[in-house]
């Protein structure tokens, strides 16, 4: 079984974005920090850090952010960009302010051109981002391409059977699968995460990718219920999904 882990109040909610330790001590003395309906004070109890916290605490009346090893789902817009510093619309800046000072950052996993829309990820958990874009784990990326001209036919054997040599590169691409949706649609799954990879793929068979939305991750699937620029916490069962599926 899995050790639950302990921590200090005033650390924990310190990693958490929550402010210094001197704040922290500070809100506990004023009943600023719940635990289990009572007034937590000494901020320097450990406690143990499960998920259920967040039900269990509150702080300055809302309850406790979800603990360290969280995974989001968010539906990414259009013209939102995977970075932590560039200029413009950021896809961190859907998260609540505070997320930013979290200490393990909150990270994307993988990233989309800020021209993609779709699913995507974000964690604290660093051995689960590795795992996610390993190539060695063949997670299945499945986007759904709309095209300036029409398929030729070629493109599906030619994808499928591997090889492909994209531009400025030597390492052929791994086999990948394309779905013809109509003359200037497909969908096309993939396991590697290179580079502006469809457009790429596309542009090495003469085409050009115009609009370029990811659908599924692994297991998961964006479903409807999810608007644009809308995210959701994964539960455990959704998070192992990813490796499944593919
Ligand atoms: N391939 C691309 O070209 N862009 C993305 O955002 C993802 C995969």
């Amino acid at each position: 079984m899995k050790k639950v882990p302990t921590s200090r109040v005033d650390k924990l909610l310190g990693s958490m974005g929550y402010g210094s330790r001197t704040e922290i001590a500070r809100l506990g003395k004023v009943g600023g920090i719940v635990l289990d309906g009572a007034d937590l004070t000494d901020v320097s109890k450990r406690i143990p850090v499960t998920p259920d916290l967040p039900s269990r605490m509150e702080i300055d009346g809302e309850p406790l952010d979800p603990v360290p090893g969280l995974v989001i789902l968010l539906n990414k817009p259009l013209g939102m960009t995977c970075s932590h510093k560039e200029d413009g619309a950021l896809v961190y800046d859907v998260l609540p302010e505070r997320w930013r000072r979290r200490d393990p950052a909150v990270s994307t996993i993988g990233r989309l051109d800020k021209q993609t829309s779709g699913l995507l990820l974000l964690t604290d958990d660093g051995d689960l981002l590795h795992r996610v874009i390993s190539p060695k784990k063949h997670v299945a990326k499945v986007y759904r391409a709309t095209l300036a001209r029409p398929l030729v036919g070629t493109e599906g054997p030619l994808f499928e059977q591997g090889g492909l040599v994209l531009e400025g590169e030597d390492k052929p691409l791994a086999p990948a699968h394309l779905e013809v949706l109509s003359p200037t649609e497909a969908r096309l799954t993939v396991t590697e995460g290179r580079y502006h990879m469809v457009r790429r793929m596309f542009a090495a068979v003469g085409n050009h990718v115009e609009a370029l939305h990811r659908e599924r991750l692994g297991g998961l699937t964006l479903r409807d219920d999810l608007p644009p620029g809308e995210w959701r916490l994964l539960d455990q069962a959704e998070i192992d999904a990813i490796f499944g599926g593919s």
